[in-house]
C-alpha cells in the first residue's frame, strides 16, 4: 500500500481524523489507478477531487482555529497554502500535458501530510486539549433587546 495509516496519525478529534483518513484513501486509490494506467483524464480527476478535499478539510481546521483564537493560526494557514500552491503548480503542468511528475507529486503529498499531521495539526490539538485557547468566540452575538 502506498500510504498506510498508523495509529499515531490520530490527532484525537474524530472529524479531523476522519478527514485525514479520507485523504489517505483518496491518495491510495488514485495511486493504484495511475500505476495501472497513467492517463490525463485520471490525473485531472485526481486533481479535481484533491482540490475539493483540501477546500473542505483545510477550511474546517482553520475555522476551528479561528473560533478558538489560536495564536499560531496564520502560520498553520501558511502551511496549508503551501500545499495548495503545490497542487496548483502541478495542475498547471498537467494541463499542458505533462503528467510524468505525478508519482513524485504523490510522494510529496504523502510525506507532507504525515509531517503536517504529526507536527502542525497535533500542536494545535494539543493546545486545544490543554485548555490553553480561548473558548469559542461568538462572532455574531445575538442582538440585545
Ligand atoms: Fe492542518
Amino acid at each position: 500500500m502506498f500510504f498506510k495509516w498508523k495509529d499515531n496519525f490520530s490527532v484525537g478529534i474524530e472529524v479531523i481524523d476522519k478527514q485525514h483518513r479520507m485523504f489517505l484513501e483518496q491518495l491510495n486509490s488514485y495511486h493504484e489507478k495511475i500505476s495501472e494506467h497513467l492517463d490525463s483524464k485520471t490525473v485531472a480527476e485526481f486533481i479535481d477531487n484533491l482540490k475539493a478535499y483540501v477546500n473542505i478539510h483545510f477550511r474546517y481546521e482553520e475555522a476551528l482555529m479561528r473560533e478558538h483564537n489560536y495564536p499560531q493560526y496564520y502560520a498553520h494557514h501558511q502551511h496549508h497554502q503551501y500545499f495548495v500552491s503545490r497542487i496548483i503548480k502541478f495542475e498547471e503542468s498537467a494541463n499542458k500535458g505533462d503528467v510524468r511528475s505525478i508519482e513524485s507529486m504523490m510522494e510529496f503529498m504523502r510525506d507532507w501530510f504525515i509531517n503536517h499531521i504529526l507536527q502542525v495539526d497535533k500542536e494545535f490539538v494539543l493546545s486545544l486539549s490543554k485548555g490553553e485557547l480561548q473558548p469559542p468566540v461568538r462572532r455574531y452575538p445575538p442582538k440585545r433587546r
